[in-house]
């Protein structure tokens, strides 16, 4: 039995985004997702960390067949959390979310090498640059062979029963084969690739992207949609109940939000339009909130082929305020959309045209989105 830990627990300071790094998206996927498909296959079992908080988002991502536990406060901590979920495993791959673009044939050459008997292996690529040793001042001191170097990637492998060693004690390091080397054993160096990149800045993005290369397309679509006040209707905007607010007049709930987005992703994709998809000619779609129709034009799409790299929303209208509720509204439609990135800005327009006279509400969308 072969079993894998994809290390997605770290926050990803050095690339600065606002969520943890494995859950930046690259092409239609997230980095875990990537780094997850790089063993799944390979293995029998997978274990991914997650950082603390982002246990449930993560199992939506990778599914009920991969194994979710909470990271550890290093990379070390969380390998050893990953460890404790694995038993009675010959083998043990540790691969981290950030190596996103290795590909299935690296993890097997790994497993290779182990079932050749190496108790550890790793994946390797030359140095290409000329090293030196600097001082403090700013001088180079000395020069550094770089024949014998070598940059050491991941999906790394090990025999359960050194993994397991060489975790006992708590050290860290900013791998596992340095802990196996460290603890004496030998550890073997197979290929590595350029594609397996460590993703730290949002630069190694758009190198890993390149990668992609043309099996990748985006596309772009905008949709609008307005609707006039009716008194006595509830108002439901962006996914949301706006329980002191007069809603709008129309055969559906009248989220103009939810409208415009489900019209980008069709005009990004060429899948016609709301009208054509849930018209009058699908009674069952009378009615429908907005959160249902962005859940099915998300599974229209996704059929097609699609994935949604970003959404926004500008919402015109001089009511309701949208910045207190921005956040729900972006996490309610984001989750109809499979996770998808979404922003919701709202303005005004200076009194002028329908929603600035106050008589309804409109909303402007756009969509990105990729098609393999
Ligand atoms: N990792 C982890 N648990 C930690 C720290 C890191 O599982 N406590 C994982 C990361 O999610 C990543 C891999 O180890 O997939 C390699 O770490 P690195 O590229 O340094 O990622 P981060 O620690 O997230 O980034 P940074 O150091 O810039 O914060
Ligand atoms: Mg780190």
């Amino acid at each position: 039995m072969i079993a894998a830990i994809v290390a997605a627990a770290g926050s990803g300071e050095r690339f600065g985004a606002d969520i943890p790094k494995a859950l930046i998206q690259l092409g239609d996927r997230t980095l875990l997702e990537h780094a997850v498909s790089s063993v799944s296959g390979v293995v029998d079992q997978i274990v991914v960390t997650a950082p603390s908080g982002y246990e449930d988002r993560i199992r939506t991502l990778v599914g009920d067949d991969v194994v979710v536990v909470t990271g550890g406060a290093t990379r070390s901590d969380s390998v050893r959390a990953g460890l404790a979920a694995i038993s009675g495993a010959d083998f043990v791959l540790v691969h981290d979310a950030a190596r996103a673009l290795a590909t299935r044939e690296l993890a097997t050459s790994v497993v290779a090498a182990l079932r050749g008997g190496d108790v550890a292996v790793v994946p390797a690529l030359p140095v290409v640059d000329t090293l030196q040793n600097v001082d403090a001042a700013g001088y180079v001191l000395t020069a550094v062979d770089r024949t014998p170097l070598r940059r050491i990637q991941t999906p790394q492998g090990f025999s359960y029963s050194v993994l397991k060693a060489i975790h006992e004690s708590a050290t860290d390091a900013t791998d596992d084969s340095t802990l196996a080397l460290n603890a004496g054993h030998k550890v073997r160096i197979v290929a590595g690739e350029e594609r397996a990149l460590k993703i730290t800045t949002p630069s190694d993005l758009a190198t890993a992207l390149t990668f992609l290369g043309s099996a990748t397309t985006f596309s772009t679509g905008v949709g609008v949609d307005a609707h006039a006040f009716g008194e006595g209707r509830q108002l439901w905007l962006a996914g949301l109940h706006w329980p002191d607010e007069v809603g709008v007049e129309g055969h559906s709930d009248g989220d103009v939000a939810s409208h415009a987005i489900c019209d980008a992703l069709f005009a990004a994709t060429g899948l016609g339009d709301l009208g054509s998809n849930f018209g009058t000619s699908r009674p069952e779609y009378a009615g429908a909130s907005g959160v249902t129709l962005l859940k099915e034009t998300y599974v229209l799409i996704s059929n097609a082929g699609y994935s949604i790299s970003h959404v926004s929303v500008q919402i015109i209208g001089n009511r309701p305020r949208i910045g207190a509720r921005r956040a729900e509204a972006i996490a309610t439609i984001s989750q109809a959309l499979g996770g998808a990135e979404v922003a919701i800005l709202a303005t005004t327009t200076d009194g002028m045209g329908l929603t600035g006279e106050g008589r309804g509400i409109a909303a402007i969308a756009s969509a990105l989105v990729i098609k393999r």
